[in-house]
């Protein structure tokens, strides 16, 4: 390849020689215009090839122009082939940001980047839906004018974020807990990080109310236990008082051996999270003790009626079902006023589910009691449970043993017209033996 200098001299020469040629056969004026036409020939190429070059540029195709030769090869190859790597290179940017940004939206914490003045540079969806924002309305606003919590503001105006902040009643609807902390990077930039804490705010509470329920129903008991020890010990009683006493302590202490028997029910049933096992419960066996236990109960106060309308058993842990089952039973019975009516029913429906039905005419719940029944100590009228010796964990120990089996726990009740609770498995749990 020659060089632009060796070139530039080769084309002066050609021109000289045709110049001389000219002069010696046609004259002055025939010699400089063949001397200024050789110079010119390169100079038209180049204007030609500089045409197609803009051309190209223009059309971003610069890659897909072909190549001329001579001189222009070279300059026009080494072009095309900056230019293809530059674009391979922006492509692999392009992609590599793709890729984080990918990462960031799959994150299940909001995360916000914010420029020195706490503008929004970028968020996550996951930080547009607990803040309100539009990434796309949003980018470059102070995010302190979009998130006017006072605590918010004060901690970017803080400047100390070694600590997480809590922000309560978050999020669309106001029911999240999102817990924050902005990480410094880059230059005096900031990343907010930000986790949706509801459940562990609410398991937190419950746990707390937990400790609180436990105390308070066992205060009472020992309390009343300790009121009739005291008395026993000071008064000078007659024998028959004494016994009185006595069986009032003994129904105290009953309180609470119930009490922490059913705890511990509730705990083993929440610490095994397999699903109960598949051994044939006899329903025909268990509706007889069901029915033995009821009338016991009852005392012959209600009119109790049980139905096998199907033959069908159930698969499941057979002590388990029992205790779901007597507990639906006992309700019924403690919370329908004598004189009322019961009725307990087995059936198979149309889709092969089996069904446990206990109706009663009792007092009924009022709809704003019934999604909170299963929680545990809760109790629709505190003072009259207390007499029926409830302590509202009943229905939460039902709830636990029906998840255990993959069954729904059915309440239907009006005020003044019973209830109606009801237990439905699904259809592989159904066994014919
Ligand atoms: N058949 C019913 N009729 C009317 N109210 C009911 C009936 N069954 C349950 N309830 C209400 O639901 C509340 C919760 O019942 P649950 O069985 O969980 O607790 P409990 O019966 O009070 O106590 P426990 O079952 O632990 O001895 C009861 O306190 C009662 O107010
Ligand atoms: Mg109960």
């Amino acid at each position: 390849m020659l060089s632009v200098l060796t070139r530039f001299f080769v084309i002066i020469c050609v021109a000289l020689i045709a110049a001389f040629v000219s002069l010696s056969i046609w004259g002055v004026e025939i010699a400089i215009a063949a001397g200024i036409f050789i110079i010119s020939i390169p100079l038209i190429y180049a204007y030609i090839n500089l045409a197609r070059l803009r051309k190209h540029i223009l059309a971003d195709s610069l890659e897909n122009m072909s190549l001329p030769s001579g001189f222009w090869e070279e300059v026009f190859f080494r072009l095309q082939r900056l230019i293809r790597n530059l674009k391979q290179r922006i492509r692999s940017i392009e992609q590599q940001h793709d890729h984080f940004i990918e990462a960031f939206q799959a994150s299940p914490n909001g995360i916000v980047m914010l420029d020195e003045s706490d503008q929004i540079e970028w968020c996550n969806s996951i930080a547009e839906r607990f803040f309100g924002l539009v990434f796309k309305r949003d980018v470059m606003q102070r995010i302190n004018f979009l998130i006017r919590r006072p605590e918010f503001v004060q901690y970017l105006q803080k400047r100390i974020f070694e600590e997480p902040l809590l922000l309560e009643r978050m999020g669309p609807n106001g029911n999240l807990s999102l817990m924050l902390q902005a990480f410094p990077f880059g230059q005096k930039r900031h990343l907010l990080l930000v986790q949706d804490v509801t459940d562990l705010q609410k398991a937190d509470a419950m746990r707390r109310d937990f400790v609180a329920n436990v105390s308070h129903e066992m205060r009472t008991p020992i309390t009343v236990l300790m009121g009739f020890l005291e008395t026993v010990q000071t008064l000078d009683l007659q024998k028959d008082q004494q016994d009185q006493y006595f069986d009032l302590m003994m129904s105290q202490a009953q309180r609470m051996k119930s009490l922490v028997e059913d705890l511990l029910t509730l705990a083993n049933l929440e610490s095994n999270t397999l699903p109960a096992s598949v051994s044939v419960v006899k329903i025909e066996t268990l509706m007889a003790m069901l029915k033995n236990d009821a009338e016991a109960l009852s005392q012959g106060k209600h009119a109790i009626d049980f139905e096998l309308s199907s033959p069908m058993n159930l698969l499941g842990e057979e002590r388990e079902i029992h205790s779901a089952f007597s507990n639906l039973v006992s309700n019924a019975i403690r919370y329908t006023p004598d004189l009322g009516s019961i009725k307990v029913a087995w059936s198979v429906n149309s889709q092969g589910q089996g069904e446990f039905l206990v109706k009663d005419s009792g007092p009924g719940i009022a709809s704003e009691h019934l999604p909170r029944l299963t929680e545990r100590f809760y109790r629709v009228d505190r003072s009259r449970s207390r007499d029926t010796g409830g302590t509202g964990l009943g229905l939460a120990i039902v709830k636990h043993i029906a998840n255990r089996h993959q069954a729904q726990l059915i309440i239907e009740s009006t005020p003044g017209n019973g209830s109606a609770f009801m237990l439905r498995f699904p259809k592989d749990r159904i066994a014919t033996s």
